[in-house]
C-alpha cells in the first residue's frame, strides 16, 4: 500500500437512518477536498419518481411496475457551492427538496429493497468513486459498494436522539411534524433496512464503530482524525 499521507482512498460511512451521516460525511469532505456522495438521496429519488409516476398507488408500492421505470430515470449530482455539497437531480429536475418529506421517507425503505433498483444504484456509485477520493455515505458502502474502502465507519445514535434531530431539522424547514410518526419512522427504518434480504444495514467487520448520540460534531472530527491519521500511516 502507498504510504503517503496523500494518498487518495474512499471513505465509507454506514449506519442507521438520521444518525448525522450526512452532515459527517459532508465535513469530511470538505475537509479532505473530497467528493462528498449522499447515497440515500439517490434511494430517495428513484422513490420520489416512483410515487410521480405510477410505481406507488394508493400507498402500494409495485416492484415490477418500479423496474420498468429505472430505464427512464437518469440520476445526477450538481455541486451546490452554498451547500458545500451535490444536489441531486432527476431526468434535469432539481429534486433535492422534494426527496426528503415523511412521504418519501415512508416509501424508501420497500423501494430500496428492489434488487434491480439496487444493482442501478451501486454500479453508479462505484463508478462515482473510481478514482478514490470519495466520501460516501449509506447502508452498505463498507460491505457491498465498496468493500476495499481504506476506511470504513458503522454510525449509530439512539433512535430518540435520531427521532429528535430529525424532528427539529424538519421543522426548521417549516414541515408539520410530529414526534411520534418521526420517531416511528426511524424505528421502522432500522427495522426494515437490516432485515431486508438484499445488502441489509450491518456493520463490516473492519468497520470502526462512532455511537454520536452525545457527541458534538467537533468531537466527532477529532475522533476522525485521529482515524484518519492512523489509516494514512499504515
Ligand atoms: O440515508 P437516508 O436515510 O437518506 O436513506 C434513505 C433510505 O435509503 C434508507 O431507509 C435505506 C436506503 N438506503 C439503502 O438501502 N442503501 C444505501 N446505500 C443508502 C440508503
Amino acid at each position: 500500500m502507498e504510504s503517503n499521507k496523500k494518498r487518495k482512498i474512499v471513505i465509507a460511512i454506514d449506519g442507521h437512518s438520521s444518525c448525522g451521516k450526512s452532515t459527517f460525511a459532508k465535513a469530511i469532505a470538505a475537509r479532505l477536498g473530497y467528493i462528498f456522495i449522499d447515497t440515500g438521496a439517490m434511494y430517495r429519488a428513484v422513490t420520489l419518481y416512483a410515487l410521480e409516476n405510477g410505481g406507488i398507488v394508493g400507498g402500494i408500492v409495485n416492484d415490477d411496475a418500479i423496474v420498468s421505470l429505472l430505464d427512464q430515470i437518469e440520476i445526477s449530482f450538481r455541486f451546490n457551492p452554498t451547500r458545500g455539497a451535490s444536489d441531486i437531480y432527476v431526468n434535469g429536475e432539481f429534486v433535492e427538496g422534494k426527496i426528503r418529506t415523511i412521504e418519501v421517507s415512508n416509501f424508501v425503505s420497500a423501494v430500496s429493497s428492489i434488487a434491480a433498483v439496487r444493482t442501478k444504484l451501486v454500479a453508479m456509485q462505484q463508478q462515482m468513486g473510481k478514482k478514490r477520493g470519495v466520501v460516501m455515505d449509506g447502508r452498505d458502502i463498507g460491505t457491498v459498494v465498496f468493500p476495499d474502502a481504506e476506511l470504513k465507519i458503522y454510525m449509530t445514535a439512539d433512535a430518540t436522539v435520531r427521532a429528535q434531530r430529525r424532528y427539529e431539522e424538519l421543522k426548521a424547514k417549516g414541515d408539520d411534524v410530529n414526534f411520534e410518526e418521526i420517531l416511528e419512522n426511524v424505528i421502522s427504518r432500522d427495522k426494515a433496512d437490516m432485515s431486508r434480504t438484499i445488502s441489509p444495514l450491518r456493520k463490516a467487520d473492519d468497520a470502526l464503530v462512532l455511537d454520536n448520540s452525545s457527541m458534538t460534531v467537533e468531537q466527532q472530527m477529532e475522533w476522525f482524525d485521529a482515524q484518519l491519521e492512523r489509516v494514512l500511516s499504515l
